[in-house]
């Protein structure tokens, strides 16, 4: 976000006085002087067979492994390799042609093999996502360098499938490394060891926190992230803070980050305008490596928006991962990287392969999005900048950006390497958007994102005169994180999403939509809901599948949602969510 303001303010001055030369954004042209050009960059359309085709994909279900994870715990799919068999007409990365089995029931048998020694095998069903083969850690040794893995699957008949990947088995952090933090693919989920250092156990992590103002913000007051926390009580607000640079005092960064470390609070570390200097880069990471409460790594910021080079962020993701305990190519370090991208469709392979973790900001509060107020120009896809690359719906954009991305990672064959986060727009009055979102407006994008399968929300951002309303907005949904973990990181939890239309009182029919995610654990479910809308209404339990008998045990998230007086419905102010744990029968 920084670079679009700093490139507004930029090109603003050129305007005036000196000529524009090639200035873009997502490859468009955008002032009005400058001609249409075709930016380039869509990712591949599928083509299609008409007959069906079969890709197999493995990976290890957490990365990295470590000599702690050898001793058999209670969490028998821990330690296994995922394998995802999709059958589709769609020629996705690794499809072959497959004749379909005619029994219902036939299976692959697949093997899974290090250097041609077996590590794991068993049957796994035809179309199956995330099926777990497990295997004994104590037949690797750790290395920095990464295993190669080939998974073999054959089918009765004797057609033969293959896919691989890497398996990261990293030996006990040495001294320099003051944290881990593992991907857990089953769920998408972090594990991570307790922020302030002590030396609690792994938990699950789901980041939930502002991108952070610091120079004249963060840095200024060193009770800020105790406040963010509010240690000591129940209250959770945040669990994560990730600082925005410049950090120019190397002595003033350590006292924040140690303020953060002390309030139990992660650190999202970024290097943002620093990323493409190996010589910074370099000494960033190994300042930070050291420290407890480091989550993650996080390099460019909206790289598509800027047509950084496209081997940048590549780049950059090797060069921290060899400082960070892994092989520099492809193996995973001690944490994990990411970046944000604010292009809807522009070099997204190139530009994520530098990601474990993929943002997106799909910012539509407050700005014309098919014309841009700041340049007097429309916005197409092929020229102009809303603030919002390609957008067309408001916070349906959303939706299209956090679902073309999941597709787009299982095109390409990542969906057991890599995850999507949220940025909701916390942030208004500047540049396109003429004004902030309400609080309830954050919590609509925050989760549209979860409910679309974001395992983190970051929001631009936290600073000095954010609104009140958001900040306290934000904090019920980060207050609800410890009801919600226990769904969404849950693995083998049966996650769906759906939408339907908003019941409105008035004759008038309705135009909003209510976006809905679920996710089953045995007899609960957890429902988050959105009103996407600026109207008031209902939807019934009936209309979320969870029948007429069956009840809400529990309210765990309230932002302008709650039960009906029937008990039977939830009802909804404008732009309301919320989040309920429901009892359901087996049937459901
Ligand atoms: C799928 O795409 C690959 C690479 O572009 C090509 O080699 C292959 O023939 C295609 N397969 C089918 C079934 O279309
Ligand atoms: C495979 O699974 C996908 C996703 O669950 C589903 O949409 C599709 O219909 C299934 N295809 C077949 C051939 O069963
Ligand atoms: C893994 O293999 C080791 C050595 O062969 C054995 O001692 C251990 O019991 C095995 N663990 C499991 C969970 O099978
Ligand atoms: C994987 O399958 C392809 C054809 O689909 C084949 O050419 C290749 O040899 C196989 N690789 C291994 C290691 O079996
Ligand atoms: C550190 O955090 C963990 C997990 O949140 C907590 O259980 C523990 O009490 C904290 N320790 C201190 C010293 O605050
Ligand atoms: C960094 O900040 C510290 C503490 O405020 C101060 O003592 C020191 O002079 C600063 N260093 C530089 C290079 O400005
Ligand atoms: C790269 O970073 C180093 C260390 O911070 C700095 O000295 C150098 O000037 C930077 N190089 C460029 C081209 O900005
Ligand atoms: C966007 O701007 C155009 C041109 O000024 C205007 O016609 C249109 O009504 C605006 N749309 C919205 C939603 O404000
Ligand atoms: C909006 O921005 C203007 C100019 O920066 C500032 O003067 C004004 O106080 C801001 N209003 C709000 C509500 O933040
Ligand atoms: C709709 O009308 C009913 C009956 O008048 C009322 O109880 C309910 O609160 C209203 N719902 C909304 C969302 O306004």
């Amino acid at each position: 976000m920084t670079k679009l303001t700093g490139c507004v303010v930029g090109a603003v001055f050129l305007a005036v006085g000196v000529v524009a030369q090639d200035n873009t954004w997502c490859g468009k042209h955008y002032m009005s002087t400058d001609p249409v050009v075709s930016p380039g960059g869509n990712f591949p359309i599928a083509s299609t067979s008409p007959s069906p085709l079969l890709a197999i994909r493995c990976g290890a279900a957490v990365k990295p492994y470590l000599p702690e994870d050898v001793e058999s715990s209670d969490d028998a799919t821990f330690v296994s390799i995922l394998v995802d068999t999709p059958i589709t007409n769609r020629n996705i990365t690794g499809a072959t042609p497959v004749t379909l089995p005619s029994s219902s029931d036939a299976v692959l048998s697949v093997t899974v093999s290090v250097d041609g020694k077996t590590l794991a095998s068993g049957d796994v069903p035809l179309n199956a996502s995330k099926h777990s083969l497990p295997f004994n850690l104590s037949s690797l040794e750790p290395r920095v360098e990464a295993y190669t893995i080939t998974c073999d699957a054959t089918l009765p008949d004797g057609q033969k499938f293959n896919g691989t990947n890497l398996l990261t088995f990293l030996p006990t952090p040495p001294a320099d490394i003051g944290s881990v933090t593992k991907m857990d693919m089953r769920t998408g989920g972090l594990l991570a060891r307790p922020a302030n250092g002590s030396e609690g156990p792994y938990e699950r992590v789901m980041p939930i926190g502002f991108y952070t103002q610091y120079g004249d913000y963060l840095s200024q007051d060193l009770s800020i992230p105790a406040t963010l926390k509010e240690q000591g009580s129940r209250t959770h607000r945040q669990d994560q803070i990730h600082p925005v640079p410049p950090f120019d005092n190397e002595t003033v960064l350590n006292q924040v980050l140690d303020a953060m470390q002390e309030a139990g609070l992660y650190i999202m570390y970024d290097m943002r305008g620093t990323y493409m200097n190996d010589t910074s880069v370099t000494s960033q990471v190994n300042l930070l490596k050291q420290r407890p409460n480091l989550l993650l790594w996080y390099t460019a910021d909206e790289p598509d928006g800027t047509s950084d080079a496209l081997t940048a962020t590549p780049h950059a993701k090797n060069l921290i991962n060899s400082l960070d305990g892994g092989d520099g190519k492809g193996g995973a370090g001690y944490h994990p990287v990411s970046l944000v991208l604010n292009c809807e469709n522009y070099f997204f392979t190139e530009y994520s392969e530098g990601a474990d973790i993929l943002l997106q900001d799909t910012y539509t509060v407050g700005n014309n999005l098919s014309f841009s107020s700041v340049w007097g120009t429309v916005c197409t896809d092929d020229y102009g900048d809303c603030g919002c690359d390609n957008c067309h719906l408001g916070f349906e954009d959303i939706i299209v950006r956090m679902d073309e991305f999941a597709d787009r990672i299982f095109f390409n064959g990542w969906e057991l390497d890599k995850v999507v986060w949220a940025v909701p727009q916390a942030f208004g009055n500047e540049s396109y958007w003429t004004r902030y979102p309400t609080g309830k407006e954050v919590n609509v994008q925050s989760v549209i994102g979860i409910n679309h399968g974001g395992v983190g929300v970051v929001p631009w951002d936290d600073t000095k005169v954010i609104p009140s309303d958001i900040k306290n907005s934000f904090s019920d949904l980060a207050l609800s994180l410890p009801s919600i973990i226990p769904f969404i990181l849950e693995p083998g939890v049966e996650h769906s999403q759906f939408t339907t239309a908003l019941t409105v009182n008035s004759s008038s029919s309705s135009t909003s939509k209510v976006d809905i995610g679920a996710w089953k654990a045995g007899s609960k479910t957890l429902v988050l809901l959105t009103n996407m809308g600026y109207e008031s209404g209902s939807v019934t339990f009936d209309e979320l599948g969870l029948g007429d008998g069956e009840g809400v045990m529990e309210q765990v998230f309230k932002s302008g949602a709650s039960v009906g007086e029937d008990g039977k419905s939830i009802v909804f102010e404008e732009v309301g969510s919320g989040g309920f744990v429901f009892t359901t029968s087996d049937t459901v």
